[in-house]
């Protein structure tokens, strides 16, 4: 079995926390999207933890200082709808000058393969820090398509956030963009029968918008 590559998981005491409220089936949907934005925005400073800085001189009340600055980097936001919708606000918040694209993807529900109906993306994709975002990366087939899609409009980095992952999921990633680092806020065990994560959170895109 290939060891996971490429993966950052995120254990930060706030992260776990929020997580757990989430997967609480329990938890409504008024709260399950409140708390999976709050998820995203934590999540986005690990995310973004490297992005290049730019020295600059600026003009503080006292004197003249050299500073740092997120200046000439452009990020592009991209979430994989439906579900990736309700973390996209979370990194907005912290990078507001952030483009952001979409994708249409679903699983069809037996052969668990992405079926596409959406495109929209910045068109300047291939000059920006691209964030995949999803909150489920069960078997990898929408996250893979996804990153397919974007390189396919030119992006030359690409990351992806994603709440929670299983080894299939991140095996798949590896192999089909080893150049991709995943971020998680866990890894669980496994997937069952019908392709949903355990212990996982259930169905993230019904959840979140009510739709069961
Ligand atoms: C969910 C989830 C991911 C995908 C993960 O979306 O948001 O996009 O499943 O599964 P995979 O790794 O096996 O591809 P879903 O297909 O349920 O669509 P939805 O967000 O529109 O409900
Ligand atoms: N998609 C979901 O929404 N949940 C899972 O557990 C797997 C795929």
């Amino acid at each position: 079995m290939n060891e996971l590559r490429n993966v950052t998981v995120i254990t930060h005491p706030l992260v776990q926390h929020k997580l757990t409220l989430l997967r609480d089936k329990n938890t409504g949907t008024k709260d399950f999207r409140c708390l999976l934005q709050e998820l995203s925005t934590l999540m986005a400073y690990e995310v973004t933890r490297d992005l290049p800085l730019d020295d600059v001189e600026i003009e503080t009340p006292i004197c003249t200082t050299r500073a740092k600055l997120l200046s000439s980097c452009k990020v592009g936001v991209v979430p994989i709808l439906r579900a990736g919708l309700g973390m996209a606000d979370g990194i907005m918040t912290l990078i507001p000058t952030a483009k952001m694209g979409h994708i249409g993807l679903f699983r069809n529900p037996e052969t668990l393969k992405p079926v596409s109906y959406y495109c929209k993306l910045p068109v300047d994709a291939a000059d920006r820090e691209i964030i995949v975002v999803d909150p489920m990366l069960a078997t990898g087939g929408s996250a893979c398509e996804g990153i397919r899609i974007v390189k396919e409009h030119g992006a030359k980095s690409v990351r992806l956030m994603c709440l929670v992952s299983v080894p299939e999921g991140i095996r798949a990633v590896n192999e089909a963009h080893p150049d991709v680092q995943i971020y998680t806020a866990s890894v669980d065990s496994h997937l069952n029968d019908h392709g949903y994560i355990v212990p996982g959170l259930g169905d993230a895109g019904d959840r979140l918008f009510g739709t069961k």
